[in-house]
């Protein structure tokens, strides 16, 4: 039951890196043991590849930016899921989801070739379960804050596009929470919490 892969996903300034971290202090206290990591990013090869995604120098074509995510998530799956996937929970910011919502809704790049690449690597894995951070309209780019990095300076027609993108995506998952961030944090730290509980059959 414990064994589970739960993945972060939503757009820039969706709060999912926050209820995360929740989750793995969470996780701390039940003494469930677990490894998190973001895409891009993870190892120290991924954090390489994730710099030079997303520096502001970049002027990588959006074909390449795919391959390098690919690439970053390849090293991933070697080193950080499948040495841990039958002992650990994992817990994932950002995952297959996030590329075919980017590059496919967001930069058009063919469905297809996604999701061979994504075959390529993983193989049939997939995430047992998906929390979806949604950010009502009004309030897309709004919340970006701290650093700004190449993916976070599109206008708000695309991070809509993306976002409308990721709805597409989770209509055909059953596995599956949408978390709506303009509640508060206390709120869906409460939500979230509880449907952890349920996926990992924890008792509070
Ligand atoms: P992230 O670190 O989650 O950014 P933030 O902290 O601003 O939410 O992700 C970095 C960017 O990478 C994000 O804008 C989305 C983009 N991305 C893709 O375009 N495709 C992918 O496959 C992944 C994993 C991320």
């Amino acid at each position: 039951m414990y064994k589970k892969i739960i993945v972060f996903e939503g757009i820039d300034g969706s709060g999912k890196t926050f209820h995360l971290n929740e989750v793995s202090k969470y996780l701390n206290k039940k003494k469930v043991r677990f490894v998190k990591f973001r895409e891009p990013g993870g190892t120290i090869n991924s954090e390489i590849i994730r710099n030079i995604i997303l520096t502001n120098k970049s002027t990588f074509k959006k074909k390449t930016d795919l391959l390098l995510y690919l690439a970053a998530r390849n090293e991933n799956y070697e080193n950080l899921i499948k040495p841990n996937i039958n002992k650990k929970v994992i817990l994932i910011d950002r995952f297959i989801d996030s590329t075919m919502a980017y590059q496919h809704y967001g930069f058009s790049i063919n469905k297809n070739i996604i999701n061979t690449l994504n075959n390529f690597v993983l193989g049939n894995l997939k995430p047992n379960f998906t929390f979806f951070h949604y950010v009502p309209i009004k309030y897309i780019k709004q919340n970006i804050s701290g650093e700004k990095n190449k993916y976070d300076k599109f206008n708000k027609k695309f991070y809509k596009n993306v976002q409308d993108g990721f709805i597409k995506i989770l209509k055909k998952k059953t596995n599956k929470l949408i978390i709506d961030s303009s509640k508060t944090k206390k709120y869906n730290v409460e939500i979230i919490k509880n449907k952890i509980n349920k996926i990992l059959n924890i008792h509070d």
